[in-house]
């Protein structure tokens, strides 16, 4: 096939093993870390490529673009896909795919550990222990909250928010609410999830608030100062999905001024950088962004990302195209 197929940084094996089994010639990026946007113009200009397999961490505008003319698909290598202007893409008739998967879902799990990490305490009890202070049983140490049988308010019942909202009702007894722009029948018959039509109203009800939806225009400090003004001060927020769904700065507000108990971050409004004083508040639990890293989903993911490009190449209907 002879098809030049560049990739951002390295991932794991099986993408590269199924791009070449099928004949493309594949580039990967030689420096180290994440590629600037510079970087990748550089490399793009390289060669005529016509495949892009990229990272979530990789800047996609028209500048990075103009350096391809012959790209006819860019392959995210993740299932969000904030990252790549989709619009200029599509004017420039190039495909755009991302990477869902059942067994991506695992989102879900990272999700569902936020929510004891912060509701049981963990980290800090661990912490505490390593630093020797545990003098033997306490009745009164640590103090946690139970999640069983609490009001779970999923914000974007796409495949991941309903993989949470089952966890959640199957393994907690928790009663669901959500909120998206489209109900999922899936959800409200399979956990008996109630549709709340106002954002503020779920935030209201809600123990734990956890976050799935997609970065967009719309969906940009989705979860703002007044909004989090409207949160129980009992109540948990979870983020899975993308930092700047979140005003992170107005959150370290709320957090400090234990208006919310707690917040579980996975992503940051500006990653790798966190908001001022985000990690020195003692009730957040953050992680660096590893919710799908699994050694199974990532393989996954690694795989869906080739296949797409190879249906491509093969002129069959892509069915993880978001663009076109
Ligand atoms: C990770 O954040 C992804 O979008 O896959
Ligand atoms: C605690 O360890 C208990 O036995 O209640």
């Amino acid at each position: 096939m002879n098809k030049h197929v560049f990739v951002t940084r390295e991932i794991p094996d099986i993408a590269i093993a199924m791009l070449e089994k099928s004949g493309c010639q594949i580039d990967i990026y030689k420096g180290q870390g994440i590629p600037s946007q510079r970087d990748l113009i550089r490399s793009l200009r390289a060669h005529h490529y016509e495949a892009l397999l990229s990272l979530l961490t990789d800047k996609i505008d028209a500048s990075v673009l103009d350096a391809a003319p012959f790209l006819g698909i860019i392959s995210n290598y993740a299932v969000g896909f904030d990252n790549i202007d989709i619009a200029e893409a599509k004017r420039r008739h190039i495909a755009v795919t991302n990477t869902p998967g059942d067994y991506v879902d695992v989102v879900a799990e990272h999700a569902v550990a936020l929510v004891f990490a912060l509701a049981r305490r963990i980290i800090e009890a661990d912490r505490y222990v390593r630093m020797g202070h545990y003098e033997g049983w306490s009745p009164m140490i640590f103090m946690g909250t139970e999640v069983s049988g609490k009001t779970i308010g999923i914000v974007g019942a796409g495949r991941i928010g309903a993989r949470f909202a089952r966890h959640m009702y199957r393994g907690f007894d928790a009663k669901i609410i959500y909120y998206d722009v489209v109900r999922n029948s899936e959800i409200e018959n399979g956990c008996k999830a109630e549709f709340v039509p106002d954002l503020d109203d779920l935030l209201a009800q809600a123990d734990v608030v956890s976050l799935h939806v997609p970065l967009m225009d719309s969906t940009h400090h989705l979860i703002d100062a007044r909004r989090l003004s409207l949160m129980k001060p009992t109540a948990y927020l979870v983020n899975t999905s993308r930092g700047p769904i979140v005003d992170e700065h107005a959150l370290v507000g709320v957090l400090r001024a234990g208006r919310i108990r707690g917040a579980g971050l996975d992503v940051f409004e500006k990653e790798p950088r966190l908001a001022a004083g985000l990690a020195r508040l003692p009730n957040v639990v953050l992680t660096p962004h590893i919710a799908s890293a699994t050694e199974l989903s990532r393989n996954h993911m690694a795989a869906i990302a080739a296949q797409n490009i190879i249906d491509f190449f093969h002129g069959k209907k892509l069915k993880n195209c978001v663009n076109l």
